[in-house]
């Protein structure tokens, strides 16, 4: 099927396989608990697919996005109850925000420091404008001897919270709407890698004691905003990873899931759960220097994190493909060995990559297809003439 496709396009091309990409967002939506699902842009970086999320089903509600003019572009498109993921300090794409919701766009901007708070104020005054903000409040577990978590909020108990929101308060101009605390040692990191039991074992331990802390942590923090007397709009928490225990946290409004749409290639080792890869890119091999190695153009694109053997795209059609260790997946060049097939100049090798969002800067569009018929293109960022990170 999928090589029927890939022989139908111009190559190199994405492409989007819509049943398993709606199989996977019926799944998702199913395993919400009730809770509504935000979707994480930075893992689509597509308009088109966002809005096919989004009109899937009722449960998937809002955006998380990663940049303020990313936040800007997508409140132009028409979309509503934006959230932005992470602090920013672009002040031109931060003073439309401010305008953008005096006027009535709801935009959420994240903060976790009184200097987030200087700047988003002094950028309200200047505009007279405002902003509605959300305190990231940080999810790591500090194990003895052992760091399991990510570095970004300072904010790491309920003190640091409360003094943060009654800064907040003090503002006329800058309001406090949400909280969010993103466990991203749970819903980022596998627990189920092929070929390393002892270290899945590891993983698992930590993650059953983190989620403990981290649902005391949770609760801690919007008890004590509550009875400070703020209300909030939103409790954001978790990611693909982590839906299956973040949604079951009765304090949690909302969880935030990107990646299981198109499930890419870090997606397949994790314990709990497995969607259905969707999204492939197809390369034309373009020369045969060997009987059994096929030379494709392009494929350099190799996935952000710790740089590791896990971040290299694969291929997976023809089955049985595997790149060469001197090489590895080339800016313009990628060989790879297959000892059983044969392939011609111009025959489509199909990858998949190893996160999902990432993909999308290096393709204009993406072909959609169903079945055995190619039924849509969608345009990615990229495609749309913008690229915020
Ligand atoms: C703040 C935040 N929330 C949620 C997510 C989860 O995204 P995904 O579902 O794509 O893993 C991420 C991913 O990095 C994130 O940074």
């Amino acid at each position: 099927m999928l090589e029927k496709i890939a022989k139908q396009v111009t190559l190199p091309a994405l492409l989007l396989d819509l049943q398993a990409f709606d199989n996977n967002c019926e799944q998702i939506a199913h395993k919400a608990n009730g809770k509504k699902i935000r979707i994480a842009t930075k893992s689509i970086r597509s308009v088109d697919v966002l809005q096919r999320i989004l009109h899937s089903n009722e449960t998937y509600q809002g955006l998380m996005c990663f940049s303020p003019r990313e936040a800007v572009f997508l409140a132009d498109k028409g979309f509503d109850d934006i959230l932005l993921g992470y602090p920013c300090s672009d002040e031109e794409a931060l003073k439309e925000i401010a305008t953008l919701t005096v006027k009535g766009k709801t935009i959420f901007c994240m903060v976790d420091a009184q200097e987030h708070i200087d700047l988003l104020e002094s950028l309200a005054i200047e505009t007279n404008g405002k902003f509605f903000v959300c305190i990231d409040v940080d999810m790591s577990s500090a194990f003895p001897m052992l760091y399991f978590g990510v570095r970004r909020s300072p904010l790491k108990d309920v003190t640091s919270v409360l003094a943060l929101a009654n800064k907040i308060k003090q503002s006329s101009r800058v309001e406090l709407r949400g909280l969010m605390g993103y466990e991203a040692q749970i819903a980022g990191v596998g627990d189920n890698v092929p070929a390393q039991n002892l270290k899945n074992k590891v993983v698992n331990t930590l993650k059953k004691k983190s989620i403990k802390e981290i649902e005391r942590k949770r609760k801690a923090a919007v008890d004590a905003l509550k009875e400070a007397g703020f209300s909030l709009d939103f409790i954001n928490g978790g990611g693909t990873g982590s839906l299956h225990t973040t949604s079951t946290e009765d304090v949690v409004t909302e969880v935030t899931v990107g990646s299981g749409f198109y499930s890419p290639l870090l997606f397949d080792y994790y314990k709990h759960f497995k969607y259905s890869p969707s999204l492939y890119f197809a390369l034309p091999v373009v020369r045969k220097p060997a009987s059994n190695i096929f030379t494709c153009l392009g494929g350099g694109y190799i996935a952000s994190g710790p740089h590791g053997k896990d971040k290299v795209p694969q291929p997976v059609y023809p089955p049985n493909g595997r790149l060469l260790d001197l090489e590895g997946a080339g800016e313009v060049q990628t060989p790879i060995m297959f000892e059983n097939s044969q392939l011609n100049i111009g025959d489509p090798v199909l990858f998949r990559h190893a996160k999902a969002g990432e993909i999308c800067e290096r393709f204009n569009e993406i072909v959609c297809f169903h079945g055995n018929e190619i039924v849509q293109h969608y345009k990615t960022y990229r495609g749309e003439g913008v690229s915020f990170l």
